[in-house]
């Protein structure tokens, strides 16, 4: 049965990487250089002349893998279904809107209130029956969910974060509004490795003596950071729960990389993690510092899906407009004598 299930997982992984590796041309470019690489000329004519004349809705549809006309070409619709195939993700949850209480909203986006509150919500949920009441959480940046967390339930709460300017901020912001949480809820600058078993104990020891269960937590946990924290979460004894949004996949640490024509190939230290997807890789010898790139495992922070559901046709102009707009820019400063000038506007565009 265990063998049943490996050689399903197998070629589970076999399929997506064949998937990969023949649409690279689709994910293997980062959205700036979609001029400078000439990705819009690889795709296929018939896909183009097809795709332009959707209305907006059928547009919508077709990103949510709804859309599918029999008059498309034969490589479309191969395409559509080996991609609903290989697709695992849950459907996502439809979850009611939520504010934060009025002293917690400052400056934060309704997206970033309504991830702090559902996040708050289920670490509550998940501590409940384990009587935990001591939090660690990892990348605690300025502490929105670790107040979060004290304010609401009255958790004591250890917040680790890597940049000191962050944790010199949580801590000003925890002053000024929010003195009564001082004993309760700790920041400390701490950079988070699969290594930190001992200093995440000794801190513990240190901030909260008594505390012998406690949770795991990671909200936005970029890149190694998630890595690092499912291996803490095995070496700590007293962390019973571990819950985590993992984020920032692309910027996971590069352990080789290597010029080839036009791009550089990357390999990473953290990925795969499943020993299944490498067994897979080294079985069939594919190359996936060449077509997994940090473009492709942007593309795994995206949005679902399901954010096109809606979209108007004014959003659709304003999307391509930016795409279109970071890479013309691109392709200026690749032409132009003055690149530096051009890559620094680039830049500005990538913050906007
Ligand atoms: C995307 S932010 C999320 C911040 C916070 N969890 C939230 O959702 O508001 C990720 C944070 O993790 C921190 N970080 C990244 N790698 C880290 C590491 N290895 N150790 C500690 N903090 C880290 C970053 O400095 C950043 O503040």
């Amino acid at each position: 049965m265990v063998h049943m299930d490996i050689d399903a997982e197998k070629k589970y992984f076999f399929e997506a990487l064949c998937l990969f590796h023949e649409m690279q041309w689709l994910h293997n470019v980062p959205v700036t250089e979609i001029l400078t690489r000439r990705s819009l000329d690889a795709i296929p004519k018939g896909w183009t002349e097809q795709l332009e004349i959707l209305k907006n809705e059928e547009l919508n549809n077709f990103a949510m893998g709804k859309t599918i006309k029999a008059e498309w070409p034969d490589s479309l619709k191969a395409y559509l279904s080996r991609c609903k195939e290989i697709n695992r993700l849950p459907l996502v949850p439809v979850l009611s809107s939520v504010e934060l209480p009025k002293n917690f909203r400052t400056g934060l986006s309704q997206k970033k209130q309504h991830e702090i509150m559902h996040l708050a919500n289920l670490v509550h949920e998940q501590c409940t029956p384990h009587n935990i009441q001591t939090i660690i959480d990892l990348g605690a940046g300025l502490g929105y969910v670790c107040q979060m967390l004290h304010h609401l339930y009255d958790y004591r709460v250890v917040g680790l974060e890597e940049n000191e300017e962050n944790v010199n901020k949580a801590c000003a912001r925890q002053q000024k509004l929010y003195p009564e949480s001082l004993t309760r809820v700790k920041y400390i600058h701490c950079k988070v490795t699969c290594d930190s078993t001992d200093t995440i104990e000794s801190i513990l020891r240190r901030e909260f003596p008594d505390a012998t269960e406690t949770c795991l937590i990671g909200l936005h946990a970029c890149g190694d950071l998630s890595i690092s924290a499912s291996r803490i979460f095995c070496k700590i004894k007293s962390v019973k729960l571990f819950i985590l949004i993992s984020c920032c996949y692309h910027k996971l640490s590069v352990s080789k990389s290597v010029r080839i024509p036009l791009q550089e190939k990357q390999y990473f230290h953290n990925f795969p993690t499943s020993d299944c997807l490498r067994e897979v890789i080294a079985l069939h010898d594919f190359d996936t510092g060449q077509f997994l790139r940090a473009p492709f495992f942007r593309l795994a922070c995206q949005e679902s899906a399901e954010k096109w559901r809606d979209m108007t046709e004014e959003k659709h102009v304003e999307h391509s407009f930016h795409v279109l707009a970071r890479a013309v820019l691109e392709l200026y400063s690749k032409q132009s004598r003055y690149p530096g000038i051009t890559r620094y506007i680039v830049r500005i565009l990538r913050i906007s």
